[in-house]
């Protein structure tokens, strides 16, 4: 009697108790910190900016093209649109030479593995986009020479199936190969039969990149696979309790987090906010821009992108940030970029979503010198045509905070960082 009374108040609270998000019962995978957008001298370096505005202007293009062919135009945030292709800029060839001998990881990458054996790949953890790809050994571009492929004759898992991915650029290129099905491991978490694409079309604005692929932590519709992205594969097949995942990023020590949260990462509680409309972004609203006791910027829609440097604002409002920012101004007639002096580095910008003010810390905001006395701001100005008042919210912010991720609570909470 006594037994299964307490039987029955287990079952009750059972379910309560594991609604909350999870720590310590996931994965840690250490990851590689990714360099700023500047030269070893610290300086800016426009070429390479341009180069990546463009590439996260394009992707999130193919994100907006996904999810209207997976859900429909129904699903985008008002104001919403298909942006045309920017065109990526050229290398210069002596970068080009250089970038692929150096170590530019602009991009935060860890190893995971592929097949049986596994395979070693170095990935991008992209909160912005939901598919998994690596170049495959049909890729015979010299351009891609360094990156590892996937090949499915050494692998007793592969499944080829008869879908096909393709991402488009805008240099006329694209990432683009087959859909298989096979076993992936990441850190001890392995998960089968999860659809990527090995690739061996790849655009050329991948080729500085030292990572060879990227492994997508959105929802599914933004896939281009259109399936279960890793973390929600991993949870249908009990790799892991709760699909939730957390991000660390700093200098040194960056880890990404499977399976619920790491706490000896941060203090105190995570700050959570339900993810607003139906995006398959990692998107939460009523947020607010700070500067000081200024309100720039309220009622905002943030998309949490850490597969992204910088942040992207509407054009009015960064300038609105900018002009009480004294002696500010745009950056060499671009209209993304602005400057600051260094010696007045705003360090009281803020971002917040009803609860506490997150500090943008004055290192963090300086995307790099832009000479000797002004600097370049990390908040960009740039409609990706995501909707109206929506903001890509990247690194620049998340190197501030613990950012929690979960599908669990379609939530995205923020802590203080250890
Ligand atoms: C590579 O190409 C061959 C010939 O088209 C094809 O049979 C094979 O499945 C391809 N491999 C991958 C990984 O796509
Ligand atoms: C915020 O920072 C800006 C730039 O450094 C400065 O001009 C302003 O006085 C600061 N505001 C407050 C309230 O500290």
């Amino acid at each position: 009697m006594y037994m299964k009374a307490s039987l029955v108040a287990l079952a009750l609270v059972l379910p309560a108790a594991a609604s909350p998000i999870t720590s310590g019962l996931g994965t840690r995978i250490p990851f590689q910190k990714r360099n700023t957008l500047t030269d070893s001298e610290g300086m800016f370096d426009f070429a390479k900016a341009a180069r990546q505005v463009a590439r996260d202007h394009n992707k999130h293009r193919n994100n907006l093209q996904n999810l209207e062919r997976n859900v429909g135009r129904h699903a985008f945030n008002e104001g919403a649109e298909i942006k045309p292709f920017m065109p990526v800029p050229a290398l210069a060839r002596r970068q080009s030479e250089s970038l692929t001998d150096e170590n530019h990881d602009e991009y935060w990458a860890g190893n995971i593995g592929i097949g049986t054996p596994f395979q070693q790949f170095l990935v991008d953890f992209d909160t912005g986009s939901s598919d998994l790809w690596v170049p495959s050994t049909n890729c015979s571009d010299a351009q891609f020479a360094k990156k590892k492929k996937y090949d499915p004759t050494v692998s007793s898992t592969g499944v080829r199936t008869d879908k096909e991915f393709i991402l488009r650029y805008g240099d006329g290129s694209s990432v683009s190969g087959p859909v298989w099905q096979e076993v992936i491991q990441v850190a001890s978490i392995t998960v089968k039969d999860q659809y990527f694409a090995p690739v061996h079309i790849l655009s050329d604005s991948f080729a500085p990149e030292t990572d060879d692929g990227i492994l997508g932590l959105a929802f599914q519709s933004l896939s281009n696979i259109h399936e279960p992205p890793f973390v929600n594969n991993a949870k249908a097949q009990g790799a892991i309790k709760d699909a939730v995942f957390g991000f660390r990023i700093a200098k040194t020590g960056s880890e990404l987090y499977i399976g619920g949260t790491d706490a000896s990462q941060y203090t105190g509680d995570i700050e959570y906010h339900s993810v607003v409309g139906n995006t398959g972004y990692w998107q939460i609203g009523g947020g607010q821009l700070t500067l000081g006791s200024t309100v720039v910027s309220s009622g905002m829609k943030t998309i949490i992108d850490s597969g992204t440097t910088l942040i992207y604002g509407p054009p009015d409002m960064v300038a609105k940030l900018y002009s009480n920012i004294p002696g500010s101004a745009v950056y060499q007639q671009n209209k993304e970029f602005y400057t600051y002096p260094c010696a007045n580095v705003p360090s009281n910008i803020t971002l917040s979503w009803g609860g506490k003010q997150w500090t943008i810390s004055a290192d963090n905001f300086k995307a790099g010198k832009a000479d000797s006395t002004h600097c370049v701001g990390a908040i960009s100005a740039k409609d990706l045509g995501l909707g109206d008042n929506v903001w890509l919210v990247g690194d620049s912010f998340m190197k501030n905070v613990y950012t929690a991720f979960s599908f669990e609570q379609n939530s995205v909470g923020f802590a203080v960082l250890n």
